[in-house]
């Protein structure tokens, strides 16, 4: 019987299941999207229960289509969308609340209140994170004082907590049946509630949080046998989790320091492999767990985080119906030459890395009688690349790093105009790789390599391999041009607080 790993991706806006071979290469694949709640201006919440749903229907859905049991199946592994928190009764089962999504600004308030004193660098050194919103830690703290009775019911053990990753766990190893609360290093390490060198939760933050230690999950490496599954992948070991972005930069084999990956999904998130020891940023990124193989010594990154990239386009189909698919987009933005001096600063969610500001808020500056749609296509599509270069602007400065080429995957990658953009205003050449999966590939590589299906991480840089390569062909003064005019735009952006 041929073997496989399975992988289950749960990201912001779907699940899916998919199933790779000993190459690497993609052998079954389901996907279902779930509901995005929007409760009012600024707050994102998803159903735990409906995502859990979505997940046992993918899991069958990509073993029906092939015609594969769970007899198939070495080995599967978990990454998902990160710091996304979800509360849940151990008793029932039940959230007791809607997950509050990364993207949600509803912990302006608490920021601010923790910011206060010692400033919004004040948890970086323990954390490699400053005070924001994205967090899941002061999520958790909105969650225990506005559902009733919450607080008390965390401290007596009654309530559960995690990212995706421990709630789907949890479910897949039995839920009420004795399922595991665990996570793994790369997810702690979003929670701010994590400290980066102990790898264990840290003391000091929970006092000054109020977090319960009893509602945590243990902390595991990212690649080990957790335990076996239960229901639609019964018997099958659960053996990797990684969050997605670092899972993105497993699959993408950036395993030596100095190596970086740009995955283009909802959002856009770019990480650099830093090696055994936290590299801490002066220059506006986070510094987070890359990965951590068994008892391996931790592997960290720096991180970029950009909060919207893909979800803009899925704004512009949804919210104002500028097209009908998100592909769509392109063909759009291709009936114009050029932006036609149009910025969009899409600060949906405020502006992360590297400005860190919760009261930005989106903008569309440069508008004359002469812009139609293409050209607001068009800087809906360059806004991700604008982005992209003021990350890597600050990854560069801090890590002193000249990035050679940036190996690029998720959703937008199949955009040509986009990648070839990219590569002009970075002036740095793009690549995209074969599979463009790579946050699903990571974590199945996670699983596999803990179960035996591959041997070392050489079997990831064996199989990662080149689909094409964009190089820069944009003359430096049209580069500085177009830059500069982004920025000023993004101060526009900056000083929105009403
Ligand atoms: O930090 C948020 C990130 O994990 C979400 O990723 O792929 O759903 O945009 P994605």
């Amino acid at each position: 019987m041929t073997k496989y790993v399975g992988s289950i991706d749960q990201g912001t806006t779907s699940t899916r299941f998919i199933i790779f071979d000993r190459r690497g290469e993609i052998i079954s694949v389901d996907q279902k999207e779930h509901e995005q709640i929007y409760p009012k201006p600024g707050w994102v919440e998803h159903d735990p229960a409906e995502i859990w749903r979505n997940t046992q229907s993918v899991i069958a859905g990509a073993l029906k289509k092939k015609g594969l049991t769970t007899a198939n199946l070495v080995s599967v592994g978990i990454t998902n969308q990160r710091e996304t928190a979800v509360l849940w009764n151990r008793k029932t089962g039940a959230a007791v609340h809607n997950a509050v999504v990364w993207m949600d600004t509803r912990t302006d308030q608490l920021v601010a209140k923790f910011a206060k004193e010692g400033g919004q660098d004040r948890l970086r050194a323990k954390t490699g994170l400053p005070l924001a919103t994205y967090f899941s830690g002061l999520k958790l703290r909105w969650l225990l004082d506005n559902v009733p009775g919450a607080q008390k019911a965390a401290e007596a053990g009654d309530l559960l907590f995690g990212n995706l990753d421990t709630w789907l766990v949890w479910n897949l190893t039995g839920g009420t049946q004795g399922g595991l609360h665990l996570t793994d290093v790369t997810n702690a390490s979003r929670t701010q509630l994590m400290n980066l060198e102990t790898l264990d939760w840290e003391t000091d933050i929970l006092n000054l949080f109020d977090i319960p230690r009893a509602c945590l999950p243990q902390i595991r490496s990212s690649s080990e046998v957790y335990g076996k599954c239960t229901g639609v992948l019964a018997d099958v070991p659960v053996a990797g989790i990684l969050g997605d972005q670092q899972a993105a930069l497993f699959g993408q084999a950036c395993l030596q320091p100095g190596e970086a990956k740009n995955t283009y999904g909802t959002g856009c998130f770019m990480l650099m492999n830093t090696g055994e020891k936290p590299f801490h940023s002066t220059a506006g990124l986070v510094t987070t767990l890359g990965y951590k193989l068994g008892d391996n010594k931790p592997v960290y990154a720096l991180e970029g985080s950009i909060a919207i990239a893909g979800a803009l386009v899925q704004w512009l189909r949804d919210n104002l119906n500028l097209v009908k698919t998100a592909p769509e987009i392109e063909s759009l933005a291709n009936t114009v030459k050029d932006n036609g001096d149009v910025y969009f600063v899409p600060a949906f969610s405020g502006l992360y890395a590297p400005h860190w500001k919760e009261s930005a808020r989106g903008v569309i500056a440069g508008l004359t009688r002469f812009a139609n749609k293409g050209h607001i296509a068009r800087a809906a599509l360059e806004a991700t690349a604008y982005q992209t270069r003021e990350v890597l602007d600050a990854m560069t400065k801090d890590s002193g790093v000249q990035i050679k080429e940036l190996r690029t995957d998720g959703g937008m990658v199949v955009n040509e105009l986009l990648m070839q953009f990219q590569s002009d205003i970075l002036n740095v050449p793009v690549v995209r790789p074969k599979v463009i999966e790579t946050t699903a590939l990571g974590s199945a590589y996670a699983a596999g390599l803990a179960t035996g299906y591959w041997n070392s991480t050489k079997d990831i840089s064996d199989n990662w391999g080149v689909d094409k390569r964009w190089h820069p062909m944009m003359k430096e003064e049209q580069r500085s041009k177009l830059f500069s005019a982004w920025n000023k735009a993004v101060t526009r952006s900056l000083d929105w607080a009403v």
